[in-house]
């Protein structure tokens, strides 16, 4: 089937071009780009052509998110493959990477073939798994990589967890990087994040919670940065949160080091001043942060230090989130919300809209290496198309998520995924589009 997208705001960051083109999709790849496509096809050819006319819109490469939890194998209540790439198409992501920390954890490759198969089946998004570093991801003994690797994971990362034993990860760093697999970093030291239910400063003061300190993930960033060095390896920060996370990443990459790094759309939207509803839905590991790290995590999006924005989507049932703070579980719904909130960071003059969409397409197919990210002829045909005007109203009601656990319900949003193409097919189209 062939499919031509004319008119739109094409933007590919790969390819540093942003210009008002026509896209011809052809056996699930990039045919070609290029001005008035449709007069280049011969009539007889147009009939079997599905023409979307898309002026007004801005078409990207397929969104990436390179940080979901689904929570198949083992809680299923909570979000499954096949519903978890719903939502993500939905919010216009092409590509989801999923967590290991699922019951029990991807720590071998039938459980990274079990993923691979439960997506093919579902067939939406394309879905990368992450394997454990350590097995259970308890931190004491490593996992397969090779045989990780072989089954499809695209990464490793004991996320939800840290790897607290500085040796098992200098060793997890040495061994991955001889197989090309990205170490993610879960960066908290639980000795200094015990029974912290939130940021600690004034807000966990008044509110008499005990807080999580900037330094709980400070410290093992730092850490991670000198092993990173010490091995000359490639080492990836999941969630940064914090002021002093960011400055030390600015330097590990002022000074060579391999580093990169991640945020997600709630820290940089909101503060632990909004803790004071007690909301659980605002609960999250790590801890939404003050008005100054918020301040310098955008600083860090400006100017390159966070080179991706990742959803950290962690879907939760009623069941998990309606109990007092504490013994709430920690997490955000954030596929179907984290491109709306990131356009955000264009109305307000902290990106341009190319940038941000190299944070949300290309940057995080370049530190997963996956074949993505691109516009180019011959690229799979992935693509993103959104409009960037049209307002809306958050509704958790219709999430495609099992998770409707989010703290932005009833936000008024300016900007939605229209169309979700993967590999060349339509996998999700807002219902107005009319195509
Ligand atoms: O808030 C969080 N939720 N942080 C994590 O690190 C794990 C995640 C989850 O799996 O629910
Ligand atoms: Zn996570």
């Amino acid at each position: 089937m062939k499919i031509l997208l004319t008119g739109a705001r094409v933007i590919d960051p790969a390819r540093k071009t942003d210009t008002t083109a026509d896209i011809l999709l052809e056996d699930g790849k990039i045919a070609k780009t290029g001005t008035d496509l449709l007069s280049s096809v011969k009539s007889k050819e147009a009939v079997k052509i599905k023409i979307i006319d898309l002026d007004g819109m801005v078409l990207t490469p397929g969104l990436i998110d390179m940080h979901t939890h689904l929570r198949e194998p083992g809680l299923e209540y909570k979000e499954t493959i096949a519903s978890g790439a719903r939502a993500a198409v939905t919010g216009g992501f092409t590509s989801i990477a999923c967590m290991p920390n699922t019951d029990p954890v991807n720590d071998n490759r039938s459980i990274t073939e079990f993923i691979k198969r439960k997506a093919s089946e579902a067939a939406l998004a394309n879905v990368y798994p992450i394997g454990a570093i350590s097995r259970g991801s308890s931190g004491i003994q490593m996992t397969e990589f090779w045989d990780l690797k072989e089954a499809g994971a695209v990464a490793l990362s004991d996320d939800g967890k840290p790897v607290m034993d500085a040796a098992l990860m200098r060793h997890a760093l040495e061994y991955a990087h001889s197989l090309s697999l990205p170490v993610i970093a879960h960066s908290e030291d639980t000795n200094l994040s015990a029974g912290g239910q939130m940021n600690e400063g004034y807000y966990s003061t008044i509110l008499g919670l005990r807080g999580i300190p900037s330094i709980a993930e400070e410290v093992m960033i730092a850490r991670d940065i000198l092993i990173a060095e010490f091995t000359k390896t490639h080492l990836h920060i999941a969630h940064v949160s914090t002021a002093g996370s960011v400055r030390l990443i600015r330097n590990a990459k002022e000074r060579g080091i391999q580093i990169t790094a991640e945020t997600a759309p709630h820290y940089f939207t909101l503060t632990d001043e909004v803790l004071q509803t007690y909301s659980t839905s605002l609960k999250v590991n790590p801890p939404l942060r003050s008005a100054a790290d918020l301040k310098a995590i955008r600083e860090g999006l400006a100017d390159g230090t966070l080179d991706a924005i990742a959803t950290d989507h962690a879907p939760h049932a009623r069941t998990d989130k309606e109990l007092e703070f504490e013994y709430a579980a920690s997490g955000i719904s954030g596929l179907e919300t984290s491109l709306s909130l990131s356009l955000r960071l264009v109305q307000d003059g902290v990106l341009s809209l190319p940038d941000l969409i190299a944070k949300m397409s290309l940057n995080p197919a370049q530190i997963l290496h996956l074949p993505k990210g691109t516009l180019a002829a011959g690229a799979d045909a992935d693509i993103t198309v959104f409009d960037p005007h049209l307002k809306w109203t958050v509704d958790v009601g219709a999430f495609c998520s099992k998770g409707k656990n989010s703290p932005f319900h009833g936000w008024e949003m300016q900007g939605k995924a229209l169309l979700t193409i993967v590999g060349g097919e339509i996998k999700y189209s807002l219902p107005s589009l009319k195509i």
